[in-house]
């Protein structure tokens, strides 16, 4: 996943972020499970609790795409911190995650972490317990 041509991918979708109001430009690549790659930015909204994460946009591209499953998501923001994904994208993910599916924290320049979904929600709630 460090590939040049990723890298890219996770800049080009930064670079689309719509975020006039915190100016914090996030954008994420999903891997489906196919292999193929779904990008996705934040989209923020003057009304502010009606905008959307990256993360979220790029599963709506994945399912759009015809898949519900992936393997691993990188997301790419600026600023010293490692940007992991916020809580309710950890639930959107944990839908469509398979066991093993990592999460790879980008800045613009480097790979910062690769965490596993697991480690970031765990004790989840999920579809098992509507079955
Ligand atoms: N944001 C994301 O897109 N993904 C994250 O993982 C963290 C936060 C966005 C939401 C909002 O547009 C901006 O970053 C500031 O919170």
């Amino acid at each position: 996943m460090t590939e040049t041509f990723y890298f890219k991918l996770l800049k080009d979708a930064m670079s689309r972020a719509y975020a006039p109001y915190s100016k914090f430009r996030v954008g994420a690549v999903v891997r489906g499970e196919s292999g193929q790659l779904y990008s996705g930015a934040n989209v923020e909204n003057a009304a502010y609790p009606q905008g959307w994460c990256a993360e979220a946009s790029a599963l709506a591209a994945m399912v759009m795409g015809g898949e519900i499953r992936l393997t691993e998501i990188a997301v790419m923001a600026e600023g010293d911190q490692i940007c992991t994904p916020c809580g309710g994208c950890r639930q959107k993910l944990k839908e469509f995650a398979l066991p093993d599916t990592h999460v790879l924290c980008y800045s613009p320049h480097e790979l910062r972490s690769t965490i596993p979904l697991n480690e970031l929600l765990p004790y989840s709630f999920g579809a098992s317990y509507l079955s």
